[in-house]
């Protein structure tokens, strides 16, 4: 070994001891005769100083070092001079007293510093990343993934999970998005593609008796990527055999509770997990992943709304739409400025428009509602009578601002549950501390595909309708609820699961409703339906977003922050310049011709 002690470790307790360290220059210092340096390695920083009087080759050589030089530094502990002790570093209290250096290798003047303060945009910090990872907060996020996917481990080993590899190599796994494929070189024109998920691996496994599988799984979707996602992504995917939905959920509440409380012991987070139905958190928060962590509900005024003399109300509840709102807290008092970038965002979000109502906090109560208390662009259309009708049923106080949305249900869903999460931030209603996690169940298995004019699954093909609604399959498959559940952390979805189909018949019917033709079902699902016809178990599972949740653990919105090597948002990976063009050769090899796109 190259070093006996790790720089984070000497402490009082070790002075007078004679070490070797080795790492990188984080720092220098010139104070006169002497050198300071701060040496780090993956455990810390640790002050060394250069006395001449102690060595003269080694003071000289500490007089070239420049930062990230790696060096090997033998010496021995003391302790720091009154007054220079550092109380922000463990190893604050002594130094290292450097007797002899060695130079392992010299550093070119890096991009950035290794500091958690710097200011440098992400394609450099990517371009870089092998630098960018030096950097602590780096490595406490390399240190905590590594401990959340120990805990998942060790978790899942001691309740009978067995850790099985699936093939990365394989055929369309559809689960919504656009497949990455790699072409065949020994079978001309055909193509492998990447897993969107193990999902009927996971599947094959439970009719391969494995009863209980788990896989810190890599996944492949080509989509939009956004700050919650990457191209590619890392699962807990894990699937039971002889289980209920109630089962899979305990599982997953006490992985995860385990996993917060010990990686964030101060927050409070909920324990049990909330639940709420999908029809549910559709109607209270608009949307499937709510942010529980503040009030603001959403409440349904199409009908009140629509006895008003605002004909976009009327248009709006006569043609079938919905008129829904809710309340800020203590905003009556909003100006046209802050109005008006609520209205630019409503409709950023797909809104024609925002409507208001302030109420003046110079109110004594709704009851007594004045017309100088009442502001809103719609004023004239809005007796006062109505004007309390609608405080009341949105629960509206004196001071209070109400926000309203009118239009087709799924936009003023889309446009209010945005905007709450939007006054939440302005209003700083989020605790951080605060973890909020929550199950989302029984969503419906399909929904309309305007644009394709058909049935499409909700979440995918495989979700087991609800015994009491087969009934509807054929008939009425809007009304169809399936044993389907997400888990909803903050406002974001951690994972997705359900009890799944067994049954070649229902597996078949479900595909029917989605209109797949029976070539398409035997080339895509072809060896799941045989496999159902061998004795296939009843099971279920789920796939849980792993950079997601370290992401939140970790405190970062974006979860490239927590991937060792992520992608841009232009799936782009700027250290391998990936995607590149391959050789004339690799082309031929493989049967391929490149047309280019003309512009
Ligand atoms: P789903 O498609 O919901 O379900 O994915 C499971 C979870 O994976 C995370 N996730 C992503 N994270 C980062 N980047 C992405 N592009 C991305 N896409 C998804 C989310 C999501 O909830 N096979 C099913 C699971 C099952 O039914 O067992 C599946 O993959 O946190």
């Amino acid at each position: 070994m190259y070093k006996d002690t790790n720089c984070g470790e000497p402490r009082e307790s070790t002075v007078g001891s004679l070490i070797t360290v080795a790492g990188w220059v984080h720092r220098r210092r010139d104070h006169g005769n002497l050198i300071f340096i701060d040496l780090r390695d993956r455990s810390g920083l640790l002050q060394v100083v250069f006395n001449p009087e102690y060595s003269e080759a080694a003071h000289e050589l500490a007089g070239s070092l420049r930062s990230e030089w790696v060096v090997q530094i033998t010496g021995k502990i003391v302790r720091r001079l009154p007054g220079a002790e550092n109380p922000e570093l463990p190893t604050g209290t002594v130094e290292l007293s450097a007797t002899k250096i060695v130079v392992l290798n010299k550093s070119l003047t890096p991009p950035f510093e290794v500091s958690d303060d710097i200011d440098v945009d992400d394609n450099t910090r990517l371009k870089y990343r092998f630098i960018d990872l030096r950097r602590p907060k780096m490595q406490a996020m390399l240190k905590l993934r590594h401990r959340v996917t120990h805990i998942m481990w060790d978790f899942l080993t001691e309740n009978g999970f067995t850790q099985i590899e699936t093939p990365i190599l394989l055929k369309s796994t559809p689960e919504g998005a656009r497949d990455y494929v790699v072409p065949s070189r020994v079978h001309p024109g055909q193509f492998y593609a990447l897993p969107q998920s193990p999902q009927q691996l996971k599947q094959l496994l439970m009719v391969s008796g494995v009863e209980r599988y788990f896989q810190i799984a890599r996944s492949f979707r080509d989509e939009d990527l956004r700050a919650d996602r990457q191209p590619e992504f890392t699962q807990l995917d894990f699937e039971m055999s002889f289980v209920h939905q109630d089962d899979v959920m305990a599982i997953v509440e006490e992985l995860y509770l385990k996993i917060f409380h010990e990686l964030l012991p101060d927050a409070t987070v909920s324990d049990p997990f909330i639940r709420l139905s999908y029809t549910e958190s559709m109607e209270r928060f608009g949307t499937d992943k709510p942010d529980l962590r503040f009030g603001m509900e959403l409440t349904t005024i199409t009908e009140t709304a629509a006895t008003s003399d605002a004909r976009v109300f009327q248009a709006v509840a006569s043609s079938g739409g919905t008129i829904r709102g809710f309340v800020a807290p203590g905003c009556g008092n909003y100006g046209r400025r802050d109005t008006d970038r609520l209205t630019d965002f409503a409709k950023s979000s797909g809104a024609q428009g925002l409507v208001f109502i302030a109420l003046d906090e110079s109110a004594p109560s709704i009851d007594a509602l004045e017309d100088d208390h009442i502001k809103s662009p719609l004023k004239k259309f809005l007796s006062i009578d109505i004007v309390k009708q609608l405080a009341n049923e949105t629960g509206a106080k004196p001071g209070d601002l109400m926000l309203i949305v009118a239009g087709t249900s799924r936009l003023v869903n889309t446009v209010l549950s945005n905007l709450r999460n939007e006054m939440a931030r302005r209003l700083e209603l989020v605790d951080e501390n605060d973890v909020s996690l929550a199950w989302i169940y029984d969503f419906p298995l399909f929904e309309w595909d305007d644009d394709l004019n058909k049935w499409e699954p909700a979440h995918h093909v495989f979700s087991s309708p609800k015994a009491e609604h087969m009934q509807y399959l054929d008939t009425d498959p809007g009304k169809v609820l399936a044993d389907l559940y997400d888990l909803v952390c903050n406002g974001q979805e951690m994972g997705s699961g359900s009890i799944r189909i067994h049954d070649k018949d229902i597996q078949t019917r479900v595909f029917g409703v989605i209109d797949y033709g029976e070539d398409e079902i035997q080339d895509r699902f072809g060896q799941l339906l045989t496999a159902f016809t061998y004795g296939a178990p009843p099971h279920g599972g789920m796939g849980l977003g792993l950079d997601r949740l370290v992401a939140i653990l970790a405190g970062e919105q974006a979860i490239r922050e927590v991937i060792a090597f992520p992608k841009t948002q232009s799936a782009v990976d700027p250290l391998f310049e990936a995607p590149a063009i391959i050789t004339d050769q690799q082309l031929e090899e493989l049967h391929i011709r490149v047309v280019m796109p003309e512009n």
